[in-house]
């Protein structure tokens, strides 16, 4: 296989609870993602349907024995994540993921100059001197329209705006130069313009390195702008899948119709998802029918039974570019009539 038809990511029936007391928190239950190289896919859903752990799971970054695995896979770049020791996971974050979050605050040493920081990334992975190191951060925050880099390197955290923390840490994510960035909710402290930039930013680098992106957020139109295709999760399911354009136009699950209905025409980045009515069911004890049952307009009896991810187009799915072909668990998909109604906003 070339290095280009293998996964930078490729997660395959995780299921992954966290043990409460008196029971666990069922917070991935049979997700399947994958993430080609150079790719932008973005992951959506509203808050507790098990992003932001997806997320983490990738990089084994949830508290070591705060949680259990009970199925599935997990491969970055094609070996095999759970399987592997701590120092070999050590390694691989920064180089073939690395990860920005919402706050970069609790990412950055608050105590440290930005300089010092990115040397240290930079460091960890090159044997470069320091001086070489520093020089390289320099120009990594030119890249990122930095305008006076020397004085940002010589800054500490607090000293710098919101905007500015966060293009610092898109720099040191790019620093290792990572074959996928998984950035997650990453501007949504930001405000409207500021994460505007951020994200052009984002896709320019991306697009002229050859990076993955995994983008993790609650708003379709940062989707809409950025991704080359999309996952939609449901309470640790993935209820929808496919190419942005699709999934946003033609919407087949109730689901993610909802959460594009209201979406004023033409909606900024940080428009807010539209509140669907009802509330995401408790992870302690997960339905064992469709998830979206209890606040789906269209639900029935056969809702009862879990609706399996299938692709829509069965012919197209045997095509060797199964990962971009539609997929959908739902019983009783919206045509796409219906789908059209709500998906023109976007
Ligand atoms: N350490 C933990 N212990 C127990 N439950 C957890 C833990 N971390 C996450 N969860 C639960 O796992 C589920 C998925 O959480 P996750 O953080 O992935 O949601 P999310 O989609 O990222 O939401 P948000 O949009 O609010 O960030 C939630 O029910 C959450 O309460
Ligand atoms: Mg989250």
């Amino acid at each position: 296989m070339s290095p280009d038809t293998i996964p930078v990511l490729d997660v395959r029936g995780l299921s992954l609870e966290f043990p409460v007391f008196g029971g666990a928190v069922r917070a991935l239950n049979g997700v399947s993602l994958r993430v080609m190289p150079g790719e932008i896919v973005g992951i959506v859903g509203e808050s507790g349907s098990g992003k932001s752990v997806t997320a983490m799971a990738a990089l084994r970054l949830l508290p070591p024995g705060g949680y259990r695995v009970t199925a599935g896979s997990l491969h970055l770049g094609g070996d095999d994540v759970l399987a592997a020791s701590e120092p070999v996971v050590r390694r691989w974050r920064g180089r073939r993921a690395a990860m920005i979050f919402q706050e970069p605050m609790t990412a950055l040493n608050p105590t440290q100059r930005i300089g010092e920081q990115m040397v240290g990334v930079l460091r960890v992975h090159r044997r470069i001197s320091r001086r070489d190191a520093l020089t390289q951060a320099e120009s990594l925050l030119r890249d990122m329209m930095i305008p006076d880099p020397a004085q940002v390197l010589r800054a500490y955290p607090f000293e710098l705006s919101g905007g500015m923390r966060q293009r610092v840490m898109v720099a040191m994510a790019f620093s290792c130069d990572p074959d996928l960035l998984i950035a997650d909710e990453p501007t949504t402290a930001l405000d409207v313009t500021v994460q505007r930039q951020v994200l052009q930013l984002l896709r320019h680098h991306a697009r002229e390195r050859g990076t993955a992106i995994l983008f993790i957020t609650h708003d379709m139109a940062v989707v809409s702008q950025l991704c080359d295709r999309v996952y939609v999760m449901y309470a640790g399911t993935v209820v929808e899948q496919g190419p942005t354009g699709q999934v946003l136009r033609e919407p087949r699950h109730p689901y993610t119709r909802g959460l594009l209905d209201g979406l004023p025409e033409g909606a900024p980045p940080g428009s807010a998802l539209a509140a669907i009515p009802g509330q995401v069911p408790d992870m302690r004890h997960p339905p064992s029918g469709c998830p979206f049952f209890d606040r789906c307009a269209y639900a029935d009896e056969t809702c009862r039974q879990r609706p399996a991810l299938l692709p829509l187009d069965v012919a197209a799915e045997a095509s060797d570019a199964g990962q971009d072909r539609r997929r959908l668990a739902c019983w009783h998909p919206l045509s796409p009539a219906q789908a059209d109604a709500a998906g023109g906003s976007v």
